[in-house]
């Protein structure tokens, strides 16, 4: 069985998702611990609900970021991952931590990439006026939000949007398209190269598959 260890922060709607998609045998392995970096995080009542290893490891009680970066990799091997899947983690990453994990990494952002990196991309792009808004699963590399795009979903931004009802929107595609993703990796389809990401031995377009 493939192994995937997921990082969360916060309420873990994601990890919901592919908690759900494990128990429809629809993830292609099974999730053998969840770390979150926040005590409080929602996601890790959710872990515990599914019955998986669910661990604390609070950032605020290291030093400085490689300190904790160092124990992060410690307790991430621990659990033999084949795969590190980001849901919400909302940390970023010491060069070290990244190298460690390259290309066995996947991330979910919410924007279409490389549009709205960072924080804050439902008010931004509603700020901009856009047509379109969604999200984008990627790989992670040490360019931050700038790794190799494996698959996106857009959704129109509708007359009257506020950031709550983008985010929401946005939410249910996150929802949709990263347990595929999970999926494709487990399988073996999807693979990360030095020239980008390919599924099934074919480049994929730099913005993913759509
Ligand atoms: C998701 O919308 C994800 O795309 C975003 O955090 C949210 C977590 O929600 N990630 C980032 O912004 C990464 N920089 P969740 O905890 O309900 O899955």
């Amino acid at each position: 069985v493939r192994r995937v260890v997921v990082l969360i922060s916060g309420s873990g709607s994601n990890l919901q998702a592919l908690i759900d998609a494990q128990t429809h045998d629809e993830l292609g392995g099974e999730i053998v611990a969840v770390i979150s970096n926040e005590p409080d995080a929602y996601g890790l009542v959710r872990a515990r609900e599914a019955g998986i290893d669910a661990v604390v490891l609070p950032h605020r009680e290291y030093e400085n970021r490689d300190a904790y970066d160092g124990a992060l990799i410690k307790v991430i091997e621990r659990h033999e991952p084949d795969l590190i899947v980001l849901a919400g983690f909302m940390r970023i990453f010491t060069p070290r931590f990244v190298q460690r994990f390259l290309g066995r990494m996947l991330n979910i952002h919410p924007s279409l990439l490389p549009a709205y990196q960072g924080l804050h991309t439902h008010e931004r792009a509603l700020a901009d006026g856009v047509p379109e808004h969604g999200c984008s699963v990627h790989f992670v590399t040490e360019e931050l939000d700038g790794g190799p795009v494996v698959v996106q979903a857009a959704v129109n931004v509708a007359e009257g949007e506020t950031e709550e009802t983008l985010k929401e929107k946005v939410h249910t595609r996150e929802h949709l398209i990263y347990p595929i993703a999970v999926k494709w990796f487990l399988e073996g389809r999807l693979r990360f190269t030095a020239e980008g990401a390919t599924i099934d031995g074919h480049p994929l377009p730099p913005h993913g598959l759509r």
